[in-house]
């Protein structure tokens, strides 16, 4: 796909999925900041792309709603607009309901609902004026309920809805959307594995989940995020793309 030109922002690139999302838009043409909770995060992400020229470093905080501003306006500032917003920066982990605090709720929301949210909200007046798009990363886990990972499920829901309320909101200026992946090969799933009595019988169980019977690499998410991106989803705004090898096709 050509993004040629195009000012990409992706939050939580400086590892895992939206590492390989802001890649795959610098292969395809595009200039993209490039976000993550520190500058060290970011520094390390902006050396393993040191073959391409079109990026810049927006570290900041997602879970803040300054930090939220500060980064869109980096992205801003430094391609003078903006045409897509990809909100993937998201924390993710299980525990039983009993062992959930105040702090795990907390983290959840404040990234992967509000930080959503106030990334949207600081982009829309950009994103408008170029006729642009967001996509949003929720979970298979937003699409049905998970136990053991209530409060993520929980969060995930929101931004599957939230994506059709900003779509309708915000129409016909700028299309909305959002991406529902399966278990992908990241930190965040290979960290949850680990603290496991059997890792190696969990990751299988990972495995197992779904009925493609793998895990997703972040390309293969990639490749979906861009599609709705793309021109070729000009049509399509308000819906949730599952990329989870069939979990959510039902039982
Ligand atoms: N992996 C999966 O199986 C899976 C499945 C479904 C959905 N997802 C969703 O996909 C997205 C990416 O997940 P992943 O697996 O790539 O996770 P990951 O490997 O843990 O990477 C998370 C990314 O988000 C960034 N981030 C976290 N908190 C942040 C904050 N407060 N401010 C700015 N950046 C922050 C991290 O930055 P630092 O490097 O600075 O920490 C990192 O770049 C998340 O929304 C996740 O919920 C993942």
């Amino acid at each position: 796909m050509d993004f040629e030109g195009k000012r990409v922002l992706v939050t939580g690139s400086s590892r895992g999925i939206g590492f390989d999302i802001a890649r795959m838009f610098l292969e395809a043409g595009a200039r993209v900041a490039i976000n993550g909770s520190s500058d060290a995060s970011v520094d390390n992400a902006m050396a393993r792309l040191e073959n391409f020229e079109e990026k810049i470093a927006a570290p900041g905080n997602i879970g803040t709603v300054d930090g939220c501003e500060s980064t869109v306006q980096a992205a801003i500032d430094a391609f003078s607009g903006l045409d897509i917003l990809v909100n993937n920066a998201g924390v993710g982990a299980g525990r039983p309901i009993a062992e959930c605090d105040e702090a795990m709720w907390d983290a959840h929301c404040d990234v992967n609902l509000k930080g959503l949210f106030f990334c949207c909200r600081a982009a829309i007046p950009a994103l408008s004026e170029s006729n642009g798009n967001i996509v949003n990363i929720a979970s298979d886990a937003g699409l049905i309920g998970v136990p053991g990972i209530t409060v993520y499920c929980g969060t995930k829901g929101g931004v599957v809805n939230m994506t059709r309320a900003m779509a309708l909101e915000i129409a016909p200026d700028v299309r909305v959307n959002c991406v529902c992946p399966g278990y992908v090969d990241t930190d965040m799933i290979r960290i949850s594995a680990k603290k496991k009595p059997d890792p190696e019988a969990y990751w299988q169980k990972m495995i197992d989940y779904a009925p493609l019977k793998r895990i997703a690499s972040t390309e293969e998410i990639g490749h979906a995020v861009m599609y709705l991106a793309s021109e070729y989803a000009r049509f399509i705004t308000g819906t949730s793309l599952p990329i989870d090898g069939g979990t959510t096709a039902g039982k």
